[in-house]
């Protein structure tokens, strides 16, 4: 049977106080739609079809961001006026065929598992239609399901529409409905927008089909707090939170320790190997991945890096884009702009910043330094307050340094500018491209001292 898929999301949710599209607000840093649209591709449908409307281009444009081969199975409907899910439905149903296994979704429901959804679709055999409810402890806000005697769908109620004993009802809509194609260009039409809203709600069509006699099913899902809608800010970070918290709680399942999962954020996907910890307040963004015994300090933001094997990763260390080998030791307060790989053994220490550089086997720059643009031998040492002055305030160049160099204290380094094995920089030595110097030499840039005897310095008058 083809599956076609059409997701909801032309809404504005007044209920967020925010000028931006409600689905294209972030649960882990990625829009909600689009974890709708990655969990519908993952049930191999013929085409997704998202309803826009409200702010279309924006939420478009999240769209054409899309990967390649999600791009070719979405289809962009227009709904121009928000008239309500069951008109936004018949917006999507164009090319929708008869015989297609029609599944719908909101794009405000950000975390509903795949499995789920292939439940659901699997309880449509038989059937024009089936609903995916949930027994909610509050169940304030959403569709009521409304059985019959046999234990049947009735018909679904909205909140504002419901009498006082039908608001009693906990189990609730949880807007996911799949029907027949057919059943549906049947009865969409049919939709009359005579309720407290003037809306064309979606919800009505179950009733209308169970009084037409038609069979619908109903799969309640084991459990609602995954399932729940976004419609303001507070629950929006509920579901962020029931999002980490599940993230955090797979990476415990997977071996690695985490001080304290509930001061955990991922924001991307972490792969780690055996004997991680992971201090609190860290959060990871973009592929990371870290071998087996690396150790991540507290508050550490760690973006699109691999990590490897037993480095140390000291608190409140910002990277990004970058390699780190074995036995690595960074921070605590380093700064990795992208494009660096760090090999074995390197130790970056507080407040040193590296961008686009290599720091070979075993090199080390403890302190408060800028390293840009630099490709760093071996076993050198880059003393507190080196500054590779790559920029002239148009252009960049690079600096080179070989194995085996020892660069003194606050010295500044103007690329382009090479530095051979062995050498050494003294303490406050400037070296530009004009510095000659051959293997291990010592470099030198210092007037002698002068003395002033008894210097009167300047004095407040009190
Ligand atoms: C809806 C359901 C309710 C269910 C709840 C589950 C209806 C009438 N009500 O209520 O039974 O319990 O979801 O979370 O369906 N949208 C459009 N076009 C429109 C209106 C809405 O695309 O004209 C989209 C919205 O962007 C949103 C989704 O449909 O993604 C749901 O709309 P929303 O207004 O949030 O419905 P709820 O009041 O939450
Ligand atoms: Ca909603």
């Amino acid at each position: 049977m083809s599956l076609e898929v059409i997701i909801l999301a032309a809404g504005k949710g007044k209920r967020m106080h925010s000028k931006l599209p409600k689905v294209l607000h972030k649960v882990a840093n990625k829009p909600m739609l689009e974890h709708v649209i990655d969990t519908t591709a993952s049930l191999n449908p013929e085409s997704i079809h998202v309803v826009v409307g409200h702010m279309a281009e924006l939420v478009e444009q999240m769209v054409n961001g899309l990967s390649d081969d999600l791009k070719k199975l979405v289809k962009i409907d227009l709904q121009k006026e928000q008239l309500g899910t069951g008109h936004a439905v018949s917006c999507a149903m164009g090319d929708i065929k008869d015989e297609s296994d029609v599944l719908v979704l909101y794009g405000d429901t950000p975390l509903t598992p795949a499995p789920l959804l292939q439940d659901l679709i699997a309880s449509l055999q038989g059937k024009e239609m089936s609903v995916l409810t949930a027994f909610a402890d509050n169940p304030f806000g959403y569709g009521r399901i409304i059985r019959n005697e046999q234990g049947n769908l009735q018909k679904i109620v909205e909140e504002k529409d419901a009498t006082d004993e039908e608001r009693k009802i906990n189990e609730v809509n949880t807007g996911m409905i799949v029907c027949k194609g057919k059943t549906l260009k049947e009865y969409l039409p049919q939709i009359k927008n005579n309720n407290k809203q003037g809306e064309y709600y979606l919800t009505d069509l179950s009733g209308m089909l169970a009084s037409a006699g038609k069979a619908v099913g109903i799969l309640v899902a084991p459990d609602f707090e995954i399932l729940s809608g976004v419609n303001s800010k507070p629950q929006l970070a509920f579901v962020e939170r029931l999002y980490q918290k599940n993230a955090a709680q797979k990476l415990l399942e997977e071996g690695v320790t985490l001080a304290d999962p509930s001061r955990f954020d991922l924001r991307g996907s972490l792969k780690c190997g055996e004997d991680v910890f992971i201090d609190i307040n860290c959060i990871f963004e973009g592929n990371v991945e870290l071998g087996n015994n690396v150790v991540i300090g507290a508050g550490c933001v760690i973006k699109n890096c691999s990590i490897g094997d037993g480095s140390i990763i000291s608190p409140y260390t910002v990277m990004e884009d970058s390699v780190i080998k074995r036995k690595a030791t960074i921070g605590p307060f380093a700064r990795l702009r992208p494009g660096n790989t760090l090999e074995d053994e390197v130790h970056v220490g507080n407040f040193v910043e590296c961008k686009k550089s290599h720091l070979g086997l075993g090199t080390k720059a403890g302190h408060l330094s800028y390293l840009g643009d630099a490709t760093i031998g071996k076993d050198v040492n880059i003393g507190a307050g080196t500054i590779t002055c790559n920029y002239d305030g148009a252009n960049k160049f690079r600096t080179e340094i070989g194995d085996d160099v020892f660069i003194g204290s606050d010295s500044q380094l103007v690329a382009p500018v090479s530095i051979k094995n062995g050498v050494t920089i003294a303490a406050g030595t400037t070296v530009t491209r004009h510095t000659q110097m051959d293997e291990k030499d010592l470099v030198l840039t210092r007037s002698e001292t002068k003395i002033v005897k008894k210097y009167a310095r300047p004095h407040k008058n009190k």
